[in-house]
């Protein structure tokens, strides 16, 4: 991964640019970084606010020979990566909100979107964006994200090398991307589930037809998160936020 690397100062959005370079077929592992966004896309439509050098800001391009519904796999993947890397260079112990926030002490540090681009009804790219808050300040976030948004450098007391982040991140990512492709997924779900706060705590899930309470029981092997509520009928969610009840 990285091997092709597309290196910006300012764009509006690295998934905007990864996704026209998917389109136009570059190599599998492509990765487009940028210092700065100036339209970061979020999950659900939302803005990811992304200034100058404080965070990484990159996506890249898969092209797994895995069904359709599979997809969500592959942000499950890249979220156990991104943990382990901020895990060795910061010495940091992040915790995975499902499906794809890495949280430390209850709040966020990095988002991940995942996009498809589908051939009749196959893949033929993944586009994997990935958010990081790295040395941002709480005056860099906007007022509303302040209580719920933090840093590595916020969290660690200290600047982070944001190259030797990105270097841990795809070294991880390979080795995980391969085993996924050799061995399926069960590995890389059960160090997922490892990392996640979600399981077993009752949980509230905001989804677009409405909300779901209940007790996360686990994920399924496409990723789906599960949820029983207290007449004991099993939920399968697709796409929601989610909010610990304890
Ligand atoms: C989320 O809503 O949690 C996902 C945020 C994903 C942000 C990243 S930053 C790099 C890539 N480019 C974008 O416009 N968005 C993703």
């Amino acid at each position: 991964l990285g091997r092709n690397l597309h290196y910006h100062d300012s764009v509006e959005s690295t998934q905007k640019i990864a996704y026209k370079l998917a389109y136009e077929n570059a190599v599998e592992g492509t990765v487009v970084i940028a210092e700065e966004q100036t339209a970061g896309r979020g999950r659900m439509d939302r803005k990811w606010h992304s200034p100058k050098y404080t965070g990484i800001w990159m996506s890249m391009i898969l092209r797994p020979k895995i069904p359709i519904p599979k997809a969500p796999q592959l942000t499950l993947i890249t979220a156990v990566g991104v943990v382990q890397a901020i895990e060795a260079v910061t010495g940091l112990l992040p915790e995975i909100k499902w499906p794809n926030d890495i949280m430390i002490n209850g709040k966020k540090i990095t988002g991940i979107l995942t996009e498809l681009q589908a051939e009749s009804d196959r893949i033929h790219s993944v586009i994997i964006g990935i958010g990081i808050n790295v040395n941002s300040q709480e005056e860099d976030f906007p007022e509303e994200i302040r209580p719920i948004a933090s840093s590595l450098a916020i969290e660690t007391d200290r600047m982070i090398d944001r190259e030797e982040l990105i270097r841990a991140i795809l070294e991880k990512l390979e080795k995980l991307y391969s085993l996924y492709l050799e061995k399926g997924f069960l590995p890389i779900k059960l160090m997922w589930e490892s990392y996640a706060v979600s399981i077993g705590k009752q949980i509230i899930a905001r989804t677009i037809t409405g909300e779901i309470k209940g007790k996360a029981t686990g994920i399924t092997e496409d990723g789906v998160l599960l949820i029983e509520d207290s007449a004991g009928e099993l939920h399968h969610i697709y796409s929601a936020d989610i909010k610990i009840e304890g």
